[in-house]
């Protein structure tokens, strides 16, 4: 067998996979004082910090598409800051610091630091509306699942793709009050729930997983955590689909001005429009994704996995980082 040896500089690779997840991790390490001390705008700044310093080292040429939001309202990790050396492949950044700041604040499970890049222009730029409306299954809502249709088809219908009986599936939401309906229907359905306090993005890759203890992932969470889930689930072969839910007219407004249509379903490949995607995350707190940092004597260990689309590899990556070494 011949393989094509050359090195793209021109696109995001495996090595770039490698130069992201430090960045991760380091994000979670820095994060890790402030487990349980309920300051979770100090757990976000630390983790942002040691995220950016971290990217500005790496061999990429990357360009924030997904951020701690504009220029004037966050300094660092801000959309359209350019990122890296400048050096390495051109490419579309994603970042959450944390995804579960107050999983963080508050010492529970599935808080995790995470970084999605793409091919340069191929995530879907849905900043202008807070929240979409998302469903993630794995590979068996392909050609099933439809966000149109009602929750109970949907869960019927995977149910029957799975060969599962509906009573044994297990379908993940955002616990909240806008979701009091949706969590009602499915239980009647003879479905179960497992609310999540928050991380619809860990939730969403555990339901894209084959084999894995969520079958579905449902319900109106955060655009940007849409998008990073997206490249996550294309390199899973899992099924996504979501619709912009913007709060109100003006929002609407906005998203139309922007381009976007709130009336649309968009698939996977419209979220992201590139099989060539990295998705990396570090647990920053315990959960069913990965462990989170832990101290142990003079080091930290941090789980991590990477998610790479073109090869539909999933790595887990436990580094032991010496403290003493650490600025
Ligand atoms: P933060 O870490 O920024 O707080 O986000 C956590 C999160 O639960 C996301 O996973 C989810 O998409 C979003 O918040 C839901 O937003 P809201 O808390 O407003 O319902």
């Amino acid at each position: 067998m011949t393989r094509d040896r050359t090195i793209s500089l021109a696109r995001p690779d495996r090595n770039t996979a490698l130069e992201l997840v430090r960045a991760t991790e380091a994000a979670a390490i820095r994060a890790l004082p402030w487990v349980g001390r309920g300051d979770k705008n100090a757990a976000d700044r630390a983790a942002v910090e040691a995220m950016r310093a971290y990217l500005n080292t790496a061999a990429i040429d990357g360009t924030v598409v997904i951020g701690e939001g504009e220029k004037d309202k966050a300094p660092m990790l801000y959309k359209g800051e350019r990122i890296g050396r400048g050096l390495g492949p051109a490419c579309d950044i994603a970042v959450d610091p944390i995804d579960g700041t107050t999983l963080t604040a508050t010492g529970r499970n599935n808080a995790v630091s995470v970084i999605a890049a793409a091919d340069k222009g191929a995530m879907l730029d849905a900043s202008s509306v807070f929240y979409m409306d998302k469903i993630v299954t794995d590979h068996h809502g392909h050609g099933v699942i439809d966000i149109t249709q009602s929750i109970e088809d949907n869960i019927r219908a995977l149910a029957a793709a799975t060969g599962k009986p509906v009573d044994d599936m297990a379908i993940a939401v955002l616990d909240r009050p806008r979701h009091a309906a949706l969590v009602t229907r499915i239980r009647e359905l003879g479905a179960a729930t497992r609310l999540l306090s928050d991380g619809d993005v860990a939730g969403g890759i555990i339901a894209a997983t084959p084999g894995s203890r969520i079958d579905m992932c449902v319900g109106v969470g955060g655009s940007p955590e849409g998008i990073t889930t997206a490249c996550a689930v294309r390199a899973l072969g899992g099924f996504m689909q979501a619709v912009l839910a913007p709060s109100d007219d003006s929002e609407r407004e906005t998203a139309e001005s922007a381009g976007l249509d709130t009336l649309r379903v968009y698939g996977l490949r419209d979220l992201v429009a590139t099989d060539n995607t990295i998705f990396v995350a570090t647990g920053v707190t315990d959960g069913d994704l990965v462990a989170g940092a832990a101290r142990r004597g003079s080091r930290v260990r941090t789980e991590s996995i990477i998610l790479r689309g073109r090869s539909g590899t999933l790595r887990r990556v436990i580094t032991d980082h010496a403290l003493d070494k650490w600025q």
